[in-house]
């Protein structure tokens, strides 16, 4: 199975993408996270990258591009994956379509989160997560079991995000606006788009996901 999963920041999809990459045994690959894991490195990508990002703007589409198709040939993807923050751009769309056209692969569905923007700023003010495993939390809507624990792997090392100050949110839902909502349409012409209520909590969301996975498959 191959999906996409399209959102404004804040909107769930790397909590729906974290649950069905275990549920359905397949990768989750963020591109947020790869970039975050660059700029750790303090790599050249990670020095570029992280401008950017600071700015809430998208970094360079023959980055992203050449990333991800890496990325998915890795043995972990041979049972499929989910895009999550990929593609975020027309020219990242037409980048995947040709991808995928190379390597024989099809897309089976790009799954839209819909979450107003007063919601969007409670889950992003509210965010935090393990520096070590990457498994996300927020303070009111999901909290560890234990506080200050991740549940996944123990680490208690929960951290906040550079970029989700204010200033960075307000830019990043505006380069959401203007570079990535032209892809609901693109998907729609496709006929692989699915519009879900991100407003509902994580687990109706997830139930709703999992009634058009079934449709699908
Ligand atoms: P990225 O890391 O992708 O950030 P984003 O798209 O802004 O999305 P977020 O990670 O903020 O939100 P999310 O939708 O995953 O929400 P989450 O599940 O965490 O990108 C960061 C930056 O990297 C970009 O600004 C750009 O600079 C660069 N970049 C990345 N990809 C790129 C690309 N392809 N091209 C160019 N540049 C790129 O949920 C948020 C919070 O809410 C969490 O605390 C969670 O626990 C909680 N929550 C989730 N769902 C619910 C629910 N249903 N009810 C209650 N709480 C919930
Ligand atoms: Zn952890």
């Amino acid at each position: 199975m191959k999906l996409v999963f399209l959102g404004p920041p804040g909107a769930g999809k790397g909590t729906q993408s974290q649950r069905l990459a275990q549920q359905y045994q397949i990768a989750q690959i963020s591109t947020g996270d790869m970039l975050r894991a660059e700029v750790k490195a303090q790599s050249e990508i990670g020095q570029l990258a992280k401008k950017l990002m600071d700015n809430g703007d998208l970094v360079p589409d023959d980055l992203i591009v050449s990333m991800i198709e890496k990325r998915i040939q890795a043995e972990d993807c041979k049972n499929g994956f989910i895009l999550d923050g990929f593609p975020r751009s027309l020219g990242q769309a037409e980048a995947l379509d040709k991808m995928f056209e190379r390597q024989g692969m099809k897309l089976d569905a790009v799954l839209s989160l819909n979450v107003d923007e007063e919601m969007l700023a409670d889950r992003i003010s509210g965010r935090f997560s393990c520096a070590k495993c990457g498994a996300s939390y927020h303070k009111v809507f999901k909290k560890p079991a234990v506080e200050g624990v991740c549940d996944s792997c123990g680490s208690t090392e929960l951290v906040s995000r550079a970029d989700d100050n204010r200033d960075t949110v307000l830019a990043r839902l505006e380069t959401y606006k203007k570079q990535t909502a032209p892809l609901l349409p693109y998907y729609e012409k496709k006929s692989c788009l699915y519009s879900i209520n991100g407003m509902k909590n994580v687990e109706d969301v997830a139930k709703d996901i999992d009634l058009i996975l079934k449709k699908i498959k």
